[in-house]
């Protein structure tokens, strides 16, 4: 079913890489249901992008920071309070200007990491849709903190809790480490300020499938008016009705595409670690040298995405001493092309959400090595709810060892107890593909938000 009349939606990401790619993606899934999109980050992050969408306008705002951005400011809270501030006014300028230009603005999809924007929204009175860029069960343990129902961190470190609407049991190291340690209090109170103004809210999207987390979303949607419509991946990896959406487009950082390409063509199928701890992880040195012998003692040769800033933690002359045989480093790949590929045997890494999503819509099963936000929770789901990958055992110093690390991707990649794993994998990505497709969970709820917005303007 197509819509006739143009609607027009203004999308307002967090300017981090992992929180506009799915915006983005969300965007062209609108766009080609025959909505106007104006895709608006800030200034600081427009000027950082490597490379930018075709398909979509852009318009940027300000964060109060145009040089610099986050890392101008001198704490996390001024960044928070200008951005609030500037962030309101530029907002409101934009909208007014699109609507002078003759392109009024109906909707206004945003990061619920900024709670103010419903507001503004409610001001110029357009709809408002948040868009949460993590999934359902991490969104409801915030919410169950927000509420003041779970007190965390639990006193002892392998006492079970129970979180309302999620029946499988999860310990203190499941948590995201926003809730568990008191460093990631200032940060806590942004992921809890999330559900401040959501009463006000038409819509909540969440960057999931219904099938993947259905106890959850069953749950939350009796308190909120959710609708899942992930995967957020380009449609050529999907369904392919799409038929230019293949790359993201809107990235900080320069993928080496072809020695990525050129290398894992020269490889067997199955064959090759995939390794990356996505855009903002920074591991322990220490951490980065067991990884790095782990993958050379390893039978499987490795493609590794070691971003520059994290390059320095490699040990003393293991570039020198690394064959292009055996394994090759590089500073960014095309993670979907990279995860397409027919020799991709699994994929190590944080479980950030879009990688955890991504990994599931392309089959490849799962070593979770999680580092901190979400990606605990994302770890669990992967390795306990739905079966795709193991989670790789850390010691009391919180390093995996490179012996787990053998023993582990061995353990996915070729023995007998990794079958299920593997068969899992390939389920999921079915799956993945089904609901965006036409009449799927995503598709139908993709739908029904584009028709109201349609009716409403
Ligand atoms: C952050 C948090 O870490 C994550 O837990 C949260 O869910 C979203 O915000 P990030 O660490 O960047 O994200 O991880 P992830 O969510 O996996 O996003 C990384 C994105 O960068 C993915 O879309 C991935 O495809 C892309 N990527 C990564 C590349 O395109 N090339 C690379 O070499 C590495």
């Amino acid at each position: 079913m197509s819509t006739s009349h143009k609607a027009h939606c203004l999308i307002l990401p967090y300017p981090f890489q992992g929180h506009i790619n799915p915006m983005l993606q969300f965007s062209k899934r609108l766009q080609s249901k025959h909505v106007e999109i104006t895709i608006a980050p800030t200034k600081s992050f427009l000027k950082k992008m490597k490379e930018l969408p075709t398909s979509v306008s852009i318009e940027a705002i300000s964060d109060g920071y145009d040089d610099g951005g986050i890392d101008q400011a001198k704490t996390y809270e001024a960044y928070l309070t200008r951005f609030k501030e500037v962030g309101s006014d530029t907002l409101s300028q934009l909208i007014q200007k699109l609507e002078n230009s003759g392109c009024p603005v109906n909707c206004i999809v945003y990061d619920p990491f900024l709670p103010w924007v419903v507001e503004v929204a409610k001001k110029f009175g357009l709809i408002s849709a948040a868009f949460f860029t993590q999934n359902c069960t991490v969104d409801n343990i915030y919410y169950h903190v927000h509420k003041g129902v779970i007190k965390l961190p639990p006193t002892q470190n392998d006492e079970k809790i129970l979180i309302p609407g999620f029946s499988c049991p999860i310990e203190a190291s499941d948590v995201p480490t926003f809730v568990i340690y008191p460093e990631g209090e200032r940060i806590l109170q942004v992921l809890v300020n999330q559900f401040s103004n959501l009463d006000k809210v038409d819509w909540i999207l969440i960057n999931s499938f219904y099938e993947l987390e259905k106890e959850v979303i069953d749950w939350m949607s009796k308190i909120y008016p959710i609708k899942t419509i992930g995967p957020t991946i380009p449609s050529m990896y999907l369904d392919k009705r799409l038929h230019d959406d293949k790359e993201y487009g809107l990235s900080i950082f320069k993928p080496m595409t072809n020695e990525c390409l050129n290398w894992l063509n020269h490889q067997p199928i199955s064959s090759v670690v995939y390794v990356s701890f996505g855009s903002l992880a920074k591991l322990e040195a220490e951490q980065m040298e067991e990884l790095a012998w782990g993958l050379k003692n390893s039978n499987n040769n490795f493609l590794w995405v070691v971003r520059s800033t994290e390059e320095s933690k490699l040990p003393k002359n293991f570039l020198e001493e690394l064959t292009i045989e055996k394994g090759l480093v590089v500073s960014w790949c095309p993670q979907l092309q990279v995860l397409e590929h027919e020799s991709i045997g699994c994929f190590l890494t944080h479980c950030g959400w879009n990688s955890t999503l991504e990994s599931i819509s392309m089959g490849v099963p799962m070593v979770a090595i999680p580092q901190w936000t979400d990606q605990p929770t994302n770890a669990k789901l992967v390795k306990d709810v739905w079966e795709i990958g193991v989670r790789a055992k850390q010691d009391e110093k919180g390093i995996v060892r490179r012996e787990i690390i053998e023993e582990y991707i061995k353990l996915v990649m070729e023995e007998e107890k990794g079958k299920l794993i593997r068969e899992n994998a390939k389920k999921w990505k079915e799956m993945a593909r089904n609901v965006v497709d036409e009449g799927g969970s995503s598709d139908k709820n993709i739908e029904e938000f584009v028709s109201k917005l349609v009716t409403i303007s």
